[in-house]
């Protein structure tokens, strides 16, 4: 399990994250909201280690992340897609997808892995051999989303996967989502299509300038009516 306690990110002067608690369970999808500047990528980051926090604790099955490298984090199986893209320009979609393998425990599987992203991801089989940096933009976020699946993540924070994306492809990564909770993975999403998010989510975290205004199960916030009134209103 993922445990995030008190946690406070701040950049100079700004606090971007104040006192959030929270936690995802494996074959749990949490949804983390908010408006822009709410302090949902800020999160993420701290909990994958890209930034260090001003205080607070992550930690996965007990063990403290703290301190630690992006890549140490990953290595215990922790997958950060951020937002935007994030693919190697000038490497092929087949050798990105490579990479992404690198950090899995069970090197036998990859290959296998793969295939079914491949067959999954039809515009990723049809350009393997293309630089990435030729991919259109919602072509490249499917690459990264691809590439981190591959690492067969425990945990996997998704930072706007949806962003840029057309509406069919959209529905593939919420359909992605809600495979990865039969597998076993954790997800963290970040969207912001809220209340798609919250729909798919079996628990979700409304953040509002750094601070949690609102959280608990899919039922809880559906019957409240205050996800609504904050997102409608
Ligand atoms: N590298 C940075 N340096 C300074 N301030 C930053 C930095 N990154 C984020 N911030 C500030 O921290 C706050 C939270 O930003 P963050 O990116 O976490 O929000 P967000 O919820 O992901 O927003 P969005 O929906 O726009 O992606 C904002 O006020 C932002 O301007
Ligand atoms: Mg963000």
């Amino acid at each position: 399990m993922l445990e995030v306690r008190d946690l406070h990110v701040s950049y100079g002067s700004i606090a971007a994250v104040k006192g959030l608690s929270l936690t995802v369970s494996p074959g749990e999808v949490v949804a983390l909201v908010g408006a822009n500047g709410a302090g949902k990528s800020s999160t993420l980051a701290a909990i994958a280690g890209v930034v260090a926090p001003a205080s607070g604790s992550v930690e996965l099955d007990g063990v403290a992340l703290g301190g630690r490298t992006p890549e140490w984090i990953a290595r215990q199986g922790i997958s950060l897609v951020p937002e935007g893209r994030d693919v190697f320009a000038s490497l092929t979609v087949a050798e990105n997808l490579h990479l992404g393998t690198i950090a899995r425990a069970d090197r036998d599987s990859a290959a296998e892995a793969t295939d079914r992203l491949l067959a999954r991801f039809p515009v990723l089989d049809r350009y393997r051999d293309t630089p990435a940096g030729k991919l259109s933009g919602g072509e490249q976020q499917q690459l990264a989303i691809a590439r981190a699946l591959l690492s067969a993540p425990g945990i996997l924070l998704l930072d706007e996967p949806s962003l840029g994306l057309a509406p069919k492809m959209v529905d593939l990564v919420f359909e992605v989502v809600a495979e990865l909770r039969e597998e076993g993975v954790g997800v963290l999403l970040v969207e912001q299509n809220a209340l798609r998010a919250v729909a798919v989510a079996d628990r979700s975290y409304v953040l509002r300038r750094g601070e949690l205004v609102l959280a608990g199960t899919r039922e809880e916030l559906s019957q409240d009516g205050q996800l609504a009134d904050l997102y409608l209103s």
